[in-house]
C-alpha cells in the first residue's frame, strides 16, 4: 500500500483533539481558553480535573501509537509505520478539525515512540518524569525528555530513517515549546498542578 494511505489515516487520527473532546465530555471549560491555551493534559490539569488530564494524556498517547499499529496491520513495514506515527503526531499539532491549531505534541511523540521500540519509550518517559518530580515543570520535563529521545534513536537505530523521524518529532516539539522556554526563563511558567501565569 502507499505511505501516502498510512500518512493520510495517521494524520486525521492524530487530529482528534482529546483535550477538548475529554473537556467537552466532563463540562470542562474548552482548553484553548485558559491557563497555556494549549490543548493539552496539562493545561486540563490546571482546572484540577486529573480523571480528564489522565484520559487526554492517554487518548493523545495512544492515537500516535494506534495509527502505527493500524499501519502495520495494513502491511506496512516499520518506515512505513513510522510514517504513519509522524503524521498521528503532525496531526496533533496541526488537527484539521482544530483549523489546525493543536498542541505540543508531548503525549503524542510518547506513543510514536512506543511505536517504535518499548524500551526507548520507557526511558524517555523515565526522563520525564524524572524532571517533572524534581523542576515540577511539564514543560521542561517534555523539553528534557526530547533532547534525549533522538539520542536514544541514534544510539538504536543509527543514522536513518527511523532516527530521522525522532529527531523531526522532537525539533518539531522544542520549537512547540518557545513560549514555555521564554516563561521559564522568564521565571513565570506555571508548574504542575499551579495556574499558569503566563502564555
Ligand atoms: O505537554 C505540554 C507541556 O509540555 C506544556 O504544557 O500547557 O504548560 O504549555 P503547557
Amino acid at each position: 500500500m502507499n505511505p501516502l494511505v498510512f500518512a493520510a489515516l495517521g494524520y486525521l487520527l492524530g487530529s482528534l483533539p482529546f483535550a477538548v473532546i475529554v473537556s467537552r465530555a466532563f463540562g470542562l471549560a474548552d482548553p484553548r481558553t485558559f491557563g497555556s491555551g494549549n490543548p493539552g493534559a496539562t493545561n486540563v490539569l490546571r482546572t484540577g480535573n486529573k480523571l480528564a488530564a489522565l484520559l487526554t494524556l492517554l487518548g493523545d498517547a495512544a492515537k500516535g501509537w494506534l495509527a502505527m499499529l493500524l499501519a502495520g496491520a495494513l502491511g506496512a513495514d516499520a518506515i512505513g509505520a513510522a510514517i504513519a506515527g509522524v503524521a498521528a503526531f503532525l496531526g496533533h499539532v496541526f488537527p484539521i478539525f482544530l483549523r489546525f491549531k493543536g498542541g505540543k505534541g508531548v503525549a503524542t511523540a510518547l506513543g510514536v515512540l512506543i511505536g517504535i521500540d518499548g524500551t526507548m519509550a520507557a526511558l524517555v518517559a523515565a526522563t520525564w518524569l524524572t524532571v517533572a518530580f524534581v523542576g515540577r515543570y511539564s514543560s521542561l520535563a517534555a523539553i528534557a525528555a526530547a533532547c534525549v529521545a533522538p539520542t536514544l534513536a541514534l544510539q538504536k537505530f543509527g543514522i536513518g530513517a527511523i532516527s530521522s523521524a525522532v529527531l523531526f518529532m522532537c525539533l518539531l516539539l522544542l520549537w512547540r515549546h518557545r513560549s514555555n522556554i521564554a516563561n521559564l526563563a522568564a521565571g513565570t511558567e506555571g508548574g504542575i498542578g499551579r495556574k499558569k501565569t503566563s502564555r
